[in-house]
């Protein structure tokens, strides 16, 4: 369960190169996504919100959550897989849902790689079901200059 040492709050400045560490650790980290910017875009619009789960002062567990008006989105649920275990990933999701429900937004999406099943199955017990949807999509930039 996650305990008396687990806070969760928005990133401060100071933590980026430790949330990057922590995905790269946790393998979210893909060659067409440069996570500091992605954390530098969530942290420049008031309709997204990068979140850690900190253990004793140390970041350990991430979530980036945002609204596009319509639908809310999670990116980037991680936990240090020396922390797995805790409750950690429940809490960061249960935050996660309370920041979007506080947003108006009546349902949570998000994408998983289809190679992912471990993810799939915690999703799963926290009440996620597969959408029966095919995503689409098209790059407005290239993922590299
Ligand atoms: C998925 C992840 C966030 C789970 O974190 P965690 O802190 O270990 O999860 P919790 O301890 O909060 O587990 C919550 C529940 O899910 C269950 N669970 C956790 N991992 C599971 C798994 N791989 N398969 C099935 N159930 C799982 C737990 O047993 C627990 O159930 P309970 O509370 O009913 O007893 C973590 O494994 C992770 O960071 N994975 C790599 C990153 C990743 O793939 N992120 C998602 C990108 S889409």
């Amino acid at each position: 369960m996650s305990g008396p040492g687990f806070a969760i709050r928005p990133m401060a400045d100071a933590e980026r190169d430790a949330i990057v560490a922590l995905w790269t650790a946790c393998n979210l980290v893909v060659p067409w996504n440069d996570p500091a910017a992605d954390i530098a875009l969530a942290r420049s619009k008031p309709n997204a919100a990068l979140l850690v789960g900190c253990e004793d002062g140390r970041v350990v567990a991430s979530v980036m959550v945002g609204h596009d008006g319509h639908r809310g989105w999670f990116y980037y649920l991680a936990v240090d897989p020396a922390c797995r275990g805790r409750g950690y990933g429940r809490a960061m999701v249960a935050s996660a849902e309370q920041w979007l429900f506080q947003a108006g937004m009546p349902k949570i999406q998000l994408l998983v790689r289809e190679t992912n099943h471990a993810v799939m199955a915690f999703y799963e017990r926290l009440g996620y079901a597969t959408s029966p949807v095919t995503m689409m999509q098209k790059w407005l930039k290239t993922a590299s200059p």
